[in-house]
């Protein structure tokens, strides 16, 4: 899940990589939002790159690449669609993930008015997919890091609120705030299904002619948590400006199509702030 938003990859492309495909040439993949950098390659081979430095203040960008990997062999496991991972590893100084590129044009590129709704409709039936998955079956979590930032500010810990940031905001802040939206809709069930942890319009491809599902990526952040974790993402994507092209309508068309137009707004709101904004 994003962190911070930078315009420069912390890394280039590894040059183990490049000494062994060169015959291939990397083209960066412009404003990504975990912050590793990423790279689609060019020549004899149809792959994507990911990459991140190894050691030091952003090694969680490498713990998510591994993250990523395992949750996008499960995925495929299970007859969805997730990249195909064709390596991970690391020469210690950067840490690497490759997977096979997926057809498709994502949900945020640019479809023809006339198709924008059924491009609305197609996204919520990826959601319901992934969240037709088997809960018991899933051996991810995704609500333990915000579980642990809230237990250790109780215990009187100094939280590291490692799931999301808002920019200037203190962790204490943050955790004040979350609170507040929590309790704010009194104690409700979580209402759990395998969330995709960051399912915005980029990460949802298509098959431009059919709009059947082709892709699903960037599942590092997959795991078991409230459904309105990906409502609240979803939603907020498809109204971000970026999007327009798909509707003023769009997030409401979404949230009918999925069949809870209505969500509960106090938990869409929790989940947007452990995100960072867009
Ligand atoms: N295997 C793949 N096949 C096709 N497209 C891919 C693949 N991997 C990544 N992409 C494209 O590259 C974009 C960036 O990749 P990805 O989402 O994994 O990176 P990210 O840095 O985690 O992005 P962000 O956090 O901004 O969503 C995706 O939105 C998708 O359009
Ligand atoms: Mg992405």
């Amino acid at each position: 899940m994003p962190i911070t938003r930078s315009a420069q990859p912390p890394v280039d492309v590894p040059a183990p990589i490049r000494r062994r495909h060169p015959a291939l040439t990397w083209e960066p993949v412009p404003i990504t939002g975990s912050g590793a950098g990423v790279w689609r390659a060019r020549g004899p081979a149809e792959l994507y790159l990911k990459a991140a430095p190894a050691t030091g203040p952003r090694a969680e960008l490498a713990a998510g690449l591994a993250a990523e990997a395992a949750r996008a062999s499960w995925l495929r496991g299970l007859g969805v669609p997730a990249a195909e991972v064709v390596e991970l590893d690391s020469d210690g100084v950067v840490s690497w993930l490759i997977s096979r590129e997926l057809p498709g044009r994502s949900v945020a590129e640019p479809w023809p008015e006339h198709r924008a709704a059924a491009v609305v409709d197609a996204f919520a039936d990826a959601a319901l997919l992934l969240h037709a998955l088997p809960v018991r079956e899933c051996p991810f979590d995704h609500r333990l890091p915000i579980a642990v930032a809230l237990t250790e500010r109780s215990a009187g810990g100094l939280a590291d609120l490692s799931v999301g940031a808002v920019p200037g905001w203190s962790p204490s802040r943050l955790l004040d705030e979350l609170d507040r939206v929590r309790t704010s809709s009194g104690p409700v069930e979580p209402d759990l299904v395998v969330c995709h942890g960051d399912l915005c319009c980029p990460n949802v491809l298509l098959d431009p002619e059919t709009l059947d599902l082709v892709g699903i990526v960037d599942v590092g952040a997959l795991g078991v948590d409230d459904r309105h974790q990906d409502l609240a993402l979803a939603t907020r994507s498809l109204a971000d400006p970026r999007n327009r092209h798909l509707g003023p309508g769009a997030p409401d068309r979404f949230l009918r199509r999925y069949g809870i137009p209505e969500p509960d707004p106090h938990r869409l709101s929790f989940f947007r702030l452990l995100d960072e904004p867009v």
